[in-house]
């Protein structure tokens, strides 16, 4: 079936990391019909707002990559915030988008959804088997929420209005577009700052949280805007053989995982830090292994192409350009 490069494409959170990088791969695929609002546009969470949208732009693809996200601390101060404003979101945008006539809808989760002590590597089927991860369990239940969104309008709008909406479970994310914030981000963007620092100011030693022995799995965000278009231009067929109607998520990773110390090595190669490193171990560890089993999405023809040390230096280099440090 060839593309039709006019249609018009709704990305929801293109000011973010991942709604950046898929806007960037559909105009650098030839995509020329793509639209977007910044939240102070169109907040998600009013629903009279996402109604008239729909009604208006009437677009044919919709790529959900917008989300109320945070790190552990954000999770645990602003639960109630991160319950509703997900849910209200996902509830928006997925029902009038059906509303609206669109068929195809690409919903951005998280490996958050998986219990807490799933078997390693994470395969889909994890999915409600456990209890989660408490810190970020009211983010996860949203999570969820939009999964089973997908499926329920998938089940029951699917032959009488073609619907036919999908959903990706990223693993760690990095990249361009993170965020570098000394007290709220996540490990890799962290890491890139600290180093950074401990190299312009000579520092002797940086000193990691833990042993260094947890393995983490991460993945480019270019990686991920490409496999969420990949996704949402497979054909039905070759969809539904790795998918159920009611367990219909793909799993998005890198493909192995590595450990934190290795990582540290490798942000600090990356920023050219050459100090120590050294492992804080009377600060807890976390859990000792987090990865995504992604067979399902090789297995349908996708694999990342972006290597962690050809990675680590595109992110440090956007760090670079976007952030306001001594270089
Ligand atoms: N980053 C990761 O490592 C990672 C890993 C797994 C899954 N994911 C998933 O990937 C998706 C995108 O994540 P990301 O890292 O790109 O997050 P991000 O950089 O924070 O982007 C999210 C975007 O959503 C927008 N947004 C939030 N609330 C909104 C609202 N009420 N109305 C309109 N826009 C709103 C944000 O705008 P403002 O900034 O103006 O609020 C931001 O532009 C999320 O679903 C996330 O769960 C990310």
């Amino acid at each position: 079936m060839s593309i039709d490069f006019n249609q018009k494409i709704y990305v929801a959170g293109h000011c973010g990391m991942v709604g950046s990088a898929i806007v960037r791969d559909l105009q650098a695929q030839g995509y020329t019909n793509i639209i977007t609002r910044t939240h102070a546009q169109m907040d998600l969470t009013d629903q009279v707002a996402v109604k008239a949208f729909f009604e208006e732009e009437r677009p044919d693809q919709v790529y959900l990559a917008a989300a109320r996200v945070g790190g552990i601390h954000a999770n645990n101060t602003f639960p109630a915030e991160f319950i509703y404003q997900n849910l209200m979101m996902e509830a928006n945008v997925i029902h009038h988008a059906f509303v609206g006539g669109v068929k195809k809808l690409l919903f951005l989760g998280s490996s958050c959804i998986y219990p807490k002590l799933a078997p390693q590597p994470m395969s889909e089927n994890a999915l409600l088997t456990g209890r989660l991860e408490s810190t970020n369990e009211p983010y996860a239940i949203a999570k969820i929420a939009g999964i089973k969104m997908c499926e329920s309008y998938n089940r029951q709008y699917g032959d009488s209005h073609g619907v036919d909406y999908r959903s990706v479970m990223p693993t760690n994310l990095y990249g361009p577009g993170d965020n570098y914030h000394p007290e709220n981000s996540h490990v890799i963007p962290a890491l890139i700052r600290r180093f950074h620092e401990a190299k312009v100011t000579n520092a002797l030693d940086v000193v990691i949280w833990g042993t260094g022995t947890p393995k983490r799995e991460f993945l480019y965000v270019d990686d991920m805007a490409a496999a969420s278009i990949f996704v949402m231009e497979l054909n039905k067929a070759a969809y539904n053989s790795q998918t159920e109607p009611m367990q219909s998520h793909l799993n998005v990773g890198y493909g192995s995982d590595i450990t934190i110390a290795e990582l540290a090595r490798a942000v600090a190669k990356a920023t050219g830090y050459s100090g120590k490193i050294d492992f804080d171990t009377s600060k807890p560890d976390g859990a000792p292994r987090k990865w995504m089993d992604s067979s399902k999405l090789n297995q349908l023809g996708w694999k990342a192409q972006v290597a962690l040390d050809e990675g680590l230096s595109k992110a440090y280099y956007d760090f670079l350009d976007h952030c306001d440090v001594k270089h």
